[in-house]
């Protein structure tokens, strides 16, 4: 029946990015409007699911049937997706989460002096990693964004993070990718490719995108 696939399963969705803050007024950040997360959690919650969106500052609305929980840093995302990934069956990590914050953080705005300011950064948790060593039974999906050799690094992040499918886009093709209302993407597991879309509204990626969780699912039980 459509609009059940997922009922009674708990989808946590991660979107957006994350900003990492260096002194009152600025932070660093990635490229990301959380629009593939968010429509990815509009479309669970389409399917029946309980839909969560871990979302970092964005500034789309919330879809509907989705519950919200914002998120600033990465530090604060693990901890509520941690939260969050309790009574979950699903965990997709489309968020872009800075890998690196600065080590410091001021309590005043820096002042401009000199021509060059070294700023020292520190790695942030990695979370789709974290759940990977935690998710027992929970299936886990996540995002690569790369710009080159796209397969050869989505599946050794699909491996290291102990993931169940990777979404693939090269951020460098014209229609995927950030920011747009489109992306091109293509799903790996760990035996190959499993889905490759051609270029289609965010949308539409998150509906197919829904449906293969849902068969995923369905397999395992
Ligand atoms: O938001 P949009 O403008 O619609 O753009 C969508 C998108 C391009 C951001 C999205 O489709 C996407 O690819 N998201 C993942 C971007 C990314 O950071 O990829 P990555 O290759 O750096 O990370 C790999 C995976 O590990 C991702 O699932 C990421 O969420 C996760 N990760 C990365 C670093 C970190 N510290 N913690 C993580 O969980």
């Amino acid at each position: 029946e459509p609009g059940s696939q997922l009922q009674g399963k708990k989808v946590v969705v991660t979107a957006g990015p994350t900003r990492e803050p260096m002194d009152p007024v600025r932070y660093f950040t990635n490229r990301s409007s959380g629009k593939m997360g968010f429509a990815l959690a509009e479309a669970a919650a389409a399917a029946g699911a309980e839909a969560v969106l871990v979302a970092g500052p964005s500034s789309l609305e919330t879809p509907v049937g989705v519950r919200r929980v914002d998120v600033t840093t990465a530090e604060e995302m693990l901890q509520a997706v941690l939260e969050e990934m309790e009574e979950a069956d699903v965990i997709i990590k489309a968020a872009a989460v800075a890998d690196y914050r600065p080590a410091e953080v001021k309590g005043s705005k820096i002042k401009k002096a000199d021509d060059r300011l070294q700023v020292e950064l520190v790695k942030t948790p990695d979370i789709a990693a974290e759940v990977g060593r935690r998710k027992g039974r929970r299936l886990l999906v996540g995002f690569a964004a790369e710009t080159d050799q796209v397969e050869t690094y989505a599946r050794d992040k699909l491996q290291r993070k102990n993931m169940d499918m990777i979404v693939a886009n090269d951020v460098s093709e014209p229609g995927a990718g950030f920011e747009g209302d489109t992306n091109i993407v293509t799903v790996f597991d760990k035996h190959g490719e499993v889905l490759r879309l051609p270029q289609l509204s965010k949308r539409e990626v998150a509906r197919r995108l829904i449906r293969l969780v849902g068969e995923r699912l369905d397999e395992r039980s």
